[in-house]
């Protein structure tokens, strides 16, 4: 995906840092060749980027790749955290070190990347979009993805913060939660033949990530748009009108309630 980002990104102008530790689908391992390939295609097609191979979960590797930025264009504008990787397991059988090295990606690493990023930015009062990027795995939950579901749940939580502490700063913060056919996804029930649609591909979502971070989107922040082979649709997290007592109640008086507590299950998932 993020390949099908630094593209576009790079055909409407912007000079592109692409970051890819090239590691296996689990986290294991890394080439410096993968984020070199994409540079390379950029730059023959007439575009501006410069590689940097760093991994986003470390506190160095979130340094080094502004500096990567700063060093070859000066300034920073845009950062998209979309580093990932999966260890997907039912929870029983989920290792101490599955949970760690999935959390430590996603949401660590979005924060790895972020923190030197944002001081850049307040420091030098320099308007700025971070997006990061979370899942419907996180966001409504997926069998299988409790480590994955709650780095990316995680995400979405440290967005909506950021957009928050952000706005006196003129930074805007935006959240993703995309569907694409990408190696993460390729076995997934439903995936198979699906290479040859277009809209399942990277490149349906691209345009998505670059309307939240042009001023096309100047007056969005803190919201997360799901974009994916059906279109883009908002998620938003929601609460209903409740119940409300002006005196103590007991766990018989929320359960009578229960009416107005809860959403009716036809309303919670809106996908088609
Ligand atoms: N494909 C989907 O349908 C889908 C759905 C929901 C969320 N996402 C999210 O979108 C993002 C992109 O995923 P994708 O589908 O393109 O997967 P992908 O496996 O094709 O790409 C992930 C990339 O992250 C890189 N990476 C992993 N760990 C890294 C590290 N520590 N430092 C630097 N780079 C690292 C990998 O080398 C790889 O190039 C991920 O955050 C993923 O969780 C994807």
């Amino acid at each position: 995906m993020g390949e099908a980002y630094a593209k576009l990104f790079a055909r409407e102008g912007a000079s592109v840092v692409v970051n890819d530790l090239g590691g296996a689908r689990d986290g294991t391992g890394s080439s410096v060749g993968a984020a070199q390939t994409v540079v390379d295609a950029i730059v023959a097609a007439g575009g501006t980027a410069v590689a940097n191979t760093s991994d986003v979960s470390t506190v160095e590797g979130g340094k080094a790749i502004l500096a990567t930025a700063l060093e070859a264009f000066g300034k920073v504008d845009i950062l998209v955290n979309n580093a990932g990787i999966l260890r997907d397991k039912t929870f029983a059988k989920t290792s101490e070190e599955d949970w760690d090295v999935v959390v430590k990606v996603h949401l660590k690493g979005t924060y790895c990347c972020t923190f030197p990023v944002w001081n850049w930015l307040k420091e030098n009062n320099h308007p700025g979009v971070i997006i990061m990027t979370s899942s419907t795995s996180g966001l409504y939950g997926n069998f299988g993805q409790s480590n994955y579901g709650a780095a990316k749940a995680g995400i979405y939580g440290f967005m909506r913060v950021l957009a928050l502490e952000g706005a006196r700063y003129n930074i805007r913060v935006m959240g993703l939660a995309p569907g694409a056919l990408t190696r993460m996804t390729a076995d997934l029930p439903g995936m198979q033949g699906r290479e040859t649609n277009p809209m399942s591909l990277p490149e349906n979502i691209a345009p998505t990530v670059l309307f939240m971070a042009s001023d096309l989107a100047s007056e969005h922040t803190g919201k997360v748009l799901a974009a994916s082979a059906r279109g883009v649709a908002e998620i938003k997290m929601v609460q209903t009108k409740g119940f409300r007592s002006e005196t103590p109640y007991t766990a018989e008086d929320v359960a009578e309630h229960a009416e107005q507590i809860f959403f009716p299950s036809s309303v919670e998932r809106v996908l088609s």
